[in-house]
């Protein structure tokens, strides 16, 4: 065996997804495995078990891997522990899932996205970061959807402007990162090509859709005491209306090149996910 097989590049590898049945990681895995890539997809109730808060699942997942997809855990606590053991095991590339603004609300909001980037950077492996706006998937798939189901999506957010990025976007991103050059130490901000309200959102949303739907601006406070209404704990149901709040000031509403500098391409417009995406009757 010669040293370039015992120890190939990052990008030729075994590609390690976590969060792989989330929005992102499904995506993603999807389309390594269409370019031919060797990939393990994992998370608690995925093909290959992971779970960040039981340390014994660990070693299995990260066994041969060279490259690996980082999506958080909604605590911070196990992320250095978990970096430091990937490395140790040969994962020399990490392509970080965080979001736009972390910089600014980061350790308030978000702390394990803004740990992770934290401690990829210091690990002493090849890094890249991924810093996405909100994707158009809320709408369909996560936090925005059931309110929508019900004909009215009320956010603190007022009518500040938003670049909503579609999240095939994001996976055929994080897949270029994986598999590529070029990118080490890079901080991706990944948008949509247009920013508009989240009432044009819902709006083009009820047209493509054919329901009626609208949106409401409501205060954080009444946005929080809504979350916990429907059983959302408190403190995450604060976070995220202090997040969404903050957009108003904003910091994430001007588009951005990232999937153009990757991709070499403009990203999904909003009305491509609008006519793409089919609300679910199932309550999430
Ligand atoms: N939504 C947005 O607009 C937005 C924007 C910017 C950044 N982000 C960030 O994106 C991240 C979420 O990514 P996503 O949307 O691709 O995923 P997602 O759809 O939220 O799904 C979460 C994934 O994490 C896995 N997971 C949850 N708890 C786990 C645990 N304890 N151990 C191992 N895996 C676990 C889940 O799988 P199992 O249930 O099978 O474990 C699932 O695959 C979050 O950090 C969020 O803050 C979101």
């Amino acid at each position: 065996m010669t040293d370039n097989a015992k120890n190939p590049p990052a990008a030729d590898g075994l590609i390690l997804v976590l969060g792989a049945t989330g929005k992102t990681g499904r995506r993603l895995v999807t389309r390594l495995r269409d370019q031919g890539r060797v990939v393990r997809a994992a998370s608690r109730s995925g093909e290959t078990r992971f779970d960040w808060y039981d340390r014994a699942t660990w070693a299995p997942v990260l066994d041969g891997v060279t490259a690996l997809y980082l999506v958080g855990p909604p605590e911070p606590g196990p992320i250095a522990d978990f970096v430091d053991r990937a490395a140790a095991a040969g994962v020399r590339r990490f392509v970080v899932l965080s979001a736009r603004g972390i910089e600014v609300f980061g350790d308030s909001f978000e702390p394990s996205m803004a740990e992770a980037e934290r401690v990829v950077r210091e690990a002493g492996v090849d890094w890249t970061v991924i810093r996405p706006n909100n994707f158009s998937q809320n709408f369909d798939e996560d936090i925005f959807a059931d309110a929508l189901r019900e004909g009215r999506l009320a956010l603190p957010v007022g009518d500040v402007p938003e670049p909503f990025i579609d999240v095939h976007d994001i996976a055929e991103v994080a897949a270029a990162l994986l598999t590529e050059d070029g990118h080490t130490g890079r901080v991706y901000e990944l948008s949509g090509p247009r920013a508009l309200s989240f009432a044009e959102a819902v709006a083009e949303l009820a047209q493509a859709w054919g329901r009626p739907m609208r949106f409401e601006h409501i205060t954080a406070d009444a946005y929080t005491a809504e979350l916990t209404a429907a059983e959302v704990p408190a403190a995450p149901a604060r976070a995220l209306a202090d997040v969404l709040a903050w957009l108003t000031e904003g910091h994430n509403a001007t588009p951005t090149t990232g999937v153009r500098d990757v991709l070499g391409r403009d990203p999904r417009d909003f009305s491509e996910y609008a006519k793409t995406s089919a609300p679910s009757e199932r309550p999430l």
